[in-house]
């Protein structure tokens, strides 16, 4: 039976990560193209999904079977605190719009993309899936927590009302190829990477905002990729699932820092910037649900992840490389 996947927010790092493994694992396989398969990794530049019109257009031209809803007003800690508005209002409104015309116009199944800030700030650790609700989030980015915890509300909603197969998956840190790394607004593996870069390439000093001690479970955006290609197979439920390494491969910034640095063969010194804040200490999240559907998945070691992500970094840095540097050009 033939089937039109399309991965909104196909442009960015995990939907390049979906085309990655869409396009290099063997064909038939868990993680591979199947027969009968068409894949559409859609850019803004085909439609603004914040535009209900411009999201019905996109929806009619490839008349998706199924949606891989990546599309996301995404920012780091200090663009989210300065933007509460405008972060809620552009996801509320793409998640809106991609799942009432994917309902209108019968598409089969919908999942999209949460992210671990929906959780409470004060919640017991670890994150589960039964815990998104229990309270407020960290106000620094409640408005992009709020939007994104809305789609859980209205996946539940639909299913209610119209039986619909809508889901989602709460990933923990994504890197990987494809990632931000304009310092003004990049998360903290791509920041650090572009860090350690210019300091080889200028001899800036490298300084680490704060103290090096919090700890983050981080995921690789080709293994998030295969998450979510089983997820759109295999998993047929409302509740959402949480796509994270287990808990015991928490990593501290400074051991991201030192993988980093052996990665780039970095020769250099660098410091922490201690009057940065460091956010919360750790937020450990369950990947005990997925483990237990999912059966075998072996997630790719964390160095070389990293070394991957650093060779793809040097090699697009002066073209496709989001580094910021060409927004004065
Ligand atoms: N990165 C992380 O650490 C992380 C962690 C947890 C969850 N997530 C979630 O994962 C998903 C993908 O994130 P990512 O890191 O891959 O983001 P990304 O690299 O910044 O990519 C964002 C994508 O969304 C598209 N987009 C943005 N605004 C749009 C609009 N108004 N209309 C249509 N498309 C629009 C962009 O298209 P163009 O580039 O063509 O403009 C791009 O393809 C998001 O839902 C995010 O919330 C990310």
């Amino acid at each position: 039976m033939s089937s039109v996947i399309l991965v909104t927010g196909g442009t960015g790092l995990v939907g390049q990560a979906i085309k990655h493994v869409i396009e290099t694992e063997p064909e038939g396989s868990r993680f591979g193209k199947k027969a009968g398969e068409t894949w559409v990794f859609a850019s803004s530049s085909e439609g603004d999904l914040r535009d209900a019109e411009q999201t019905k257009k996109l929806f009619e031209k490839y008349k998706p079977t199924h949606v891989i809803h990546l599309a996301a007003l995404v920012g780091g800690v200090f663009k989210n605190i300065k933007n509460n508005a405008t972060f809620f209002r552009d996801n509320m409104q793409i998640n809106d719009n991609v799942l009432y015309t994917a309902h209108t116009l019968g598409t089969k199944k919908v999942i999209s993309c949460l992210s671990t800030c929906v959780y409470p700030d004060k919640v017991e650790y670890p994150l589960d899936e039964n815990k998104i609700h229990l309270g407020l989030p960290h106000p620094s980015n409640f408005g992009y927590a709020h939007s994104k915890r809305m789609v859980d509300v209205a996946n539940h909603a639909y299913k209610d009302q119209f039986g619909s197969n809508f889901t989602s998956a709460i990933p923990t840190n994504v890197f990987g190829p494809h990632d931000n790394f304009d310092l003004e607004d990049a998360h903290v593996i791509p920041a650090l990477l572009h860090k350690c870069y210019l300091s080889m390439k200028n001899g800036t000093p490298f300084i680490v905002a704060g103290t090096g001690t919090p700890l983050r479970q981080f995921i690789y955006s080709r293994d998030l990729a295969k998450l979510f290609i089983w997820q759109l197979r295999e998993y047929d439920d409302v509740e959402p699932i949480i796509f994270s390494v287990g808990e015991d491969e928490e990593v501290s910034i400074k051991q991201v820092t030192d993988a980093i640095v052996r990665a780039m063969n970095f020769k250099g010194e660098y410091s922490f910037d201690t009057t940065k804040a460091d956010g919360q200490f750790r937020k450990p999240a369950s990947n005990k649900k997925l483990l237990s559907l999912i059966g075998d998945f072996k997630f790719t070691p964390f160095e070389q992840a990293l070394d991957e992500t650093v060779r793809w970094f040097l090699q697009n840095y002066d073209t496709t490389a989001r580094t910021g540097n060409k927004k004065s050009v």
